[in-house]
């Protein structure tokens, strides 16, 4: 910040300057004067255009998502946002006659015998539902898989070649050396980065992180969740399901196996019944385009839209 005129003129007068150096002062005081009032009005208008922009940025994360398909300058502009990249249509004839193409690219990347699950057809499994997802509207945002396994639902994310998935699972769990078929982590990676897929492996407790991590781990539009199962019993996914209320979640959570058994059942009824009105999310069954086990989709972003011939509750 600029020093003000008359203590710059007082100062150099204390200093005792000569007639012909008050004269140059005066000018000092003058120009710097000036100056002040310049840089004040720069900085009054950089600071209400740039809270006119942060407003702007606010209002239009979806419109900023939907142009922003891709990564500006190495860094995506919509990863950490919740809002998805455009008003989400799940069309069911479309998952139906989803093209094989892009979970044949990524198949060999699962364990031997998980590449016949990934491509049965939608209703018995959901692979190809996540596949059109991702295909269809995936962003340079990470999407979050929650229960890596065999890697198998992480690539259907991913299938769409330009989107990174993270994938979750236990500390310490060794499972995904499955999907390797012998071959060491990081062949596999370079595989995979060969192929365009980008798969980043988390395991760490995602009830433990800080409020911090959770929010950037869960920074996208779309999250799948597919763990234990047992959300009575064993109450990871109610837990983890509150975080997502408690850092205000305005994306998509896919549900794997919501009729798996007794304990999915009566929570996804919960959800169905008590969340929609209380809590501001909607439910939807996609288990005709989905796992034959059953597929929820809770939508927190409001933008999801259903084209069934069927009915879907
Ligand atoms: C049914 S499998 C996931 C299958 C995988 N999503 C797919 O479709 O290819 C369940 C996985 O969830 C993992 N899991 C269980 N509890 C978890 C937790 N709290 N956090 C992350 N992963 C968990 C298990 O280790 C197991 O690998």
């Amino acid at each position: 910040m600029l020093p003000r005129g008359p203590h710059v003129h007082s100062s150099t007068m204390a200093l005792g300057v000569p007639k012909s150096g008050r004269r140059t002062a005066s000018i000092r005081w003058w120009q710097a004067a000036i100056l002040s009032i310049v840089s004040f009005l720069i900085g009054r208008i950089a600071s209400s255009s740039s809270f006119n922009c942060m407003s702007i940025i606010n209002n239009t994360s979806a419109t900023i998502a939907e142009t922003t398909k891709d990564t500006n300058n190495g860094t995506c502009a919509v990863e950490g946002s919740f809002g998805p990249p455009n008003d989400i249509v799940i069309d069911f004839d479309k998952v139906k006659n989803m093209d094989l193409e892009p979970l044949n690219r990524v198949k060999n990347l699962t364990s031997e015998e998980y590449v016949n699950y990934m491509m049965k057809p939608p209703g018995k499994e959901h692979y190809r539902l996540q596949s059109y997802l991702s295909t269809t509207y995936g962003d340079c945002r990470h999407l979050t898989d929650v229960g890596t396994r065999y890697v198998t639902s992480a690539l259907a994310m991913g299938s769409n070649l330009h989107t990174p998935v993270w994938t979750f699972d236990l500390v310490g769990s060794s499972e995904r050396k499955r999907a390797f078929r012998g071959k060491t982590e990081e062949e596999w990676k370079e595989m995979a980065d060969n192929i365009g897929v980008d798969i980043v492996f988390h395991n760490l407790d995602l009830l433990k992180v800080s409020d911090e991590d959770f929010r950037k781990y869960m920074g996208t539009w779309f999250i799948m969740l597919d763990t234990h199962h047992l959300p009575d019993s064993k109450p990871f996914e109610r837990q983890f399901f509150q975080r997502l209320l408690d850092v205000q979640y305005r994306g998509m959570l896919g549900l794997d196996d919501i009729r798996l058994n007794v304990e999915m059942k009566k929570w996804w009824k919960e959800l169905q019944d008590s969340g929609a009105d209380e809590k501001g999310y909607k439910t939807y069954d996609l288990t005709k385009i989905g796992h034959g086990t059953g597929t929820g989709l809770v939508d927190f972003s409001g933008r999801v839209k259903i084209v069934a011939a069927e009915k879907t509750d």
